[in-house]
């Protein structure tokens, strides 16, 4: 779900809409977006799984705290979902 009028923001339609790239898929987002909101936008909640549990995790604080939603960017950089802005062509994958 996506907010489509807001009164910050603006309109959706105004954005400049990006293709990004999760786990080799391609998804639409907005510039703006976090890659944390564009795939909640996609209803994609699991951004990575446990280390020991396997369980998938994702957006729990959205403000930069507790790293669950850590995902590795560009095959290398490690990330966190809720502060990092996509970009055109971005290269996503779960961790
Ligand atoms: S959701 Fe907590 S750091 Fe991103």
């Amino acid at each position: 779900m996506r907010v489509k009028h807001h009164p910050v923001l603006k309109d959706l339609e105004n954005q400049r809409e990006v293709t990004i790239y999760f786990n080799d898929k391609a998804y639409k987002a907005y510039e703006g977006d976090t890659i944390a909101s564009a795939m909640m936008a996609e209803g994609i909640k699991t951004l990575r799984h446990h280390e020991v549990s396997g369980k998938g995790r994702g957006i729990y604080c959205n403000i930069g705290h507790c790293f669950e939603c850590r995902v590795q960017l560009n095959e290398k950089k490690v990330a966190r979902a809720c502060l990092t802005s996509v970009s055109e062509g971005m290269r996503i994958h779960s961790l």
